[in-house]
């Protein structure tokens, strides 16, 4: 995995800034984004506000980000919304994140729809705690309106964890073997790749994490494997569509050698 310094940040930088996107070349564009979108807390912090000022704040960046995406053309956009281990912060933040959430179903469904936007969710929906019914509900209803949309695919990573993910995935094909259906032998990486969340989408191109951390929070373990990573110390409020084009200029200059030479 190469990792993206600021000397390559800067160099995308001064590059992007004579010709905006119009300077990407669009061939050489990821198929498959995903984001960790981090740095909401101290976003708000820095100003003297709460951690949930930052979240909304860091909604309308996913705005401006999904609408991008689709303007460029990308065909998988995955966001690290909520983590398995995110149930730990207080009540109040989980609950602020939650009714986010709630809003932006209702609010933003409509406009995905007709834009052919096909929701996804990563993770598991159903084991959202008791008293999310209505969350519950809108995401399934989200996931039902959109199926046969054929524009971007926006995946979002809620209730998710990676290691949580490959578990469930080796259980799935355990529980094919005993039944019958399958052979160990014929367990191979396409197989297990079919049993994960990510079913049927393509590779993941390129990570882009915010807020200057250097971590993958158990995010997308199985699929990041050959993923470009791309880190940038802008918060993720602040991320919006030139430093988009940043990370994405940046990518098409990487060399991918996918273990080869
Ligand atoms: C990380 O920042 C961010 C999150 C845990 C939540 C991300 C969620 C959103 C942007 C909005 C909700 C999404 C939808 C689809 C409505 P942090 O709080 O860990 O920031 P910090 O590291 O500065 O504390």
């Amino acid at each position: 995995m190469a990792l993206f310094g600021k000397d390559e940040a800067q160099k995308a930088s001064e590059q992007k800034a004579n010709g905006g996107s119009e300077g990407l070349e669009r061939e050489k564009l990821p198929r498959h984004v995903a984001i960790i979108m981090d740095g909401n807390g101290r976003w708000a912090q820095r100003r003297g506000m709460p951690r949930t000022f930052g979240h909304k704040a860091g909604v309308e960046a996913l705005r401006e980000i999904i609408r991008h995406s689709d303007d460029l053309g990308i065909e998988v956009l995955t966001i690290y919304a909520f983590s398995a281990e995110n149930w730990k912060r207080s009540a109040e933040e989980v609950g602020a994140l939650m009714g986010l959430l709630l809003e932006y179903f209702t609010k933003e469904l409509d406009e995905l729809n007709r834009e052919n936007v096909q929701i996804r969710i990563l993770g598991d929906i159903d084991g959202m705690p008791s008293g999310l019914e209505r969350q519950k509900a809108a995401l399934h209803a989200a996931i039902e309106r959109t199926q046969k949309n054929t524009g971007l695919r926006l995946c979002i990573a809620l209730n998710y964890g990676g290691r949580q993910e490959i578990v469930h995935a080796a259980r799935q094909l355990a529980r094919r073997v005993a039944a019958g259906e399958l052979t160990p032998e014929e367990i191979d990486q396409e197989r297990f790749a079919a049993e994960l969340y990510t079913a049927g989408l393509p590779e993941v191109d390129l990570l882009i994490r915010t807020s200057g951390e250097m971590r993958l929070s158990n995010f997308l373990l199985y699929q990041l494997a050959y993923a470009e990573f791309y880190q940038t110390d802008t918060l993720w409020p602040d991320f919006n569509k030139d430093t988009y084009d940043e990370a994405l200029l940046a990518y098409t200059r990487r060399n991918r050698r996918f273990g080869g030479v």
